[in-house]
């Protein structure tokens, strides 16, 4: 067994999708030892953002530890039973939560108007085992929420889990900031966190309850010289989703408020190497963090485990706002 351990230790940083598993040894291996192998391959991708894993068992397993094994396999997530609908689902953060839901057990719903990248994503976690859609979805569109609801509770059969984390962002003072580029800023950050609640809570109270996370930002809480509608935006979603959180407390649906620090995705762009550079060695932890990093924030406040929490702002931003 020990031979098998290492050539699967060996090949699990390389391999994506299917894993075939293959004892080198003929004697049969325990549950317990496939286990915790299984238990390495299924873990370790999910800490990398690799969308899923499905091991294939081929070989010496006994069919009493087969059938074990498979129940094992098919609810290995922490968010089993879930169905969670993502806006801004093609890229960045939206993209890591579409492939770490999927990988933790939940269908997803991934809703962006960049329709080939979150088909990509889509995709890629088809592909690796998963289960996700794309829709197309405006956040600024109310009838766009409601046919990605839709979309959920017809695939799915309901709907559990909103992540509301599409946004825009330019670096803007109060002076330079256009009313028509204000009102854009409003309608994304704000309004469609809104939006998003006011489609998918009815369908969380069918559904028994549910969890709404609310992507906001460290901007959300603390000022900068700049960015005057960002900050407008993210404060308002700060404050939203505690009001939500008391609205809907007594309902079983929770709703809480994710505050990124600088994570390295492509609402970053505009920056210059030198900007990337200040913001790293600002930076306690000495970098820029990473999108599944922020997932995994919502991870935990999406699962049972939070059961208990409602109305929080949990800022994921490598020490920035301890200084
Ligand atoms: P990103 O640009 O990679 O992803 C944003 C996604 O939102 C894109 O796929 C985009 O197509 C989508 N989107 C934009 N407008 C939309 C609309 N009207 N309807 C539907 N989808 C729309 O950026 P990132 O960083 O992944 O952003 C995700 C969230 O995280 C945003 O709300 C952002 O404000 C927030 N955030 C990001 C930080 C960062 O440093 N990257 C820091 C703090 C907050």
């Amino acid at each position: 067994m020990s031979g098998t351990m290492k050539s699967l230790a060996h090949c699990r940083w390389e391999c994506k999708y299917p894993v075939v598993f293959i004892p080198k040894s003929r004697r049969k291996a325990s549950y317990g030892e496939v286990r915790q192998m299984l238990g390495e391959i299924f873990h370790e991708p999910a800490r990398q953002g690799i969308p899923s894993l499905i091991p294939t068992i081929t070989g010496t397993c006994s069919i009493a530890d087969n059938r074990l094994l498979r129940k094992e396999l098919i609810m290995p997530g922490r968010l089993a039973g879930k169905v969670a609908l993502v806006s801004g689902g093609a890229s960045g953060i939206g993209a890591a939560h579409v492939r770490i839901f999927a990988v933790e057990g939940a269908k997803v719903i991934a809703g962006d108007i960049q329709e080939e990248m979150g088909k990509a994503v889509v995709g890629e976690v088809r592909r690796g085992g998963g289960e996700a859609t794309f829709v197309r979805l405006d956040v600024s569109k109310e009838s766009d929420w409601a046919h990605a609801v839709r979309e959920a509770v017809s695939r799915y059969g309901k709907l559990t889990t909103l992540i509301n984390n599409a946004g825009i962002y330019w670096p803007q003072g109060i002076e330079a900031e256009t009313l028509e580029k204000w009102n854009k800023m409003i309608a994304v950050n704000q309004t469609g966190v809104w939006l998003g609640m006011k489609a998918a809570v009815p369908e969380m109270r069918r559904a028994g309850g549910g969890a709404i996370v609310n992507i906001s930002s460290l901007y959300g809480i603390i000022g900068s010289p700049s960015s005057i509608s960002y900050h407008a935006s993210k404060g308002a979603v700060r404050i939203m989703s505690k009001a939500a959180a008391l609205e809907y407390a007594r309902q079983g649906i929770r709703v809480n408020s994710i505050h990124p620090g600088q994570i390295e995705t492509p609402i970053l762009a505009g920056l210059t190497p030198e900007q990337n550079e200040q913001i790293k060695a600002a930076t306690p932890v000495g970098r820029m963090g990473k999108p599944e990093e922020i997932a995994y924030g919502s991870l935990y406040l999406c699962s049972d485990e939070a059961a208990y929490t409602t109305g929080i702002e949990l800022i994921i931003d490598g020490g920035w706002s301890a200084q």
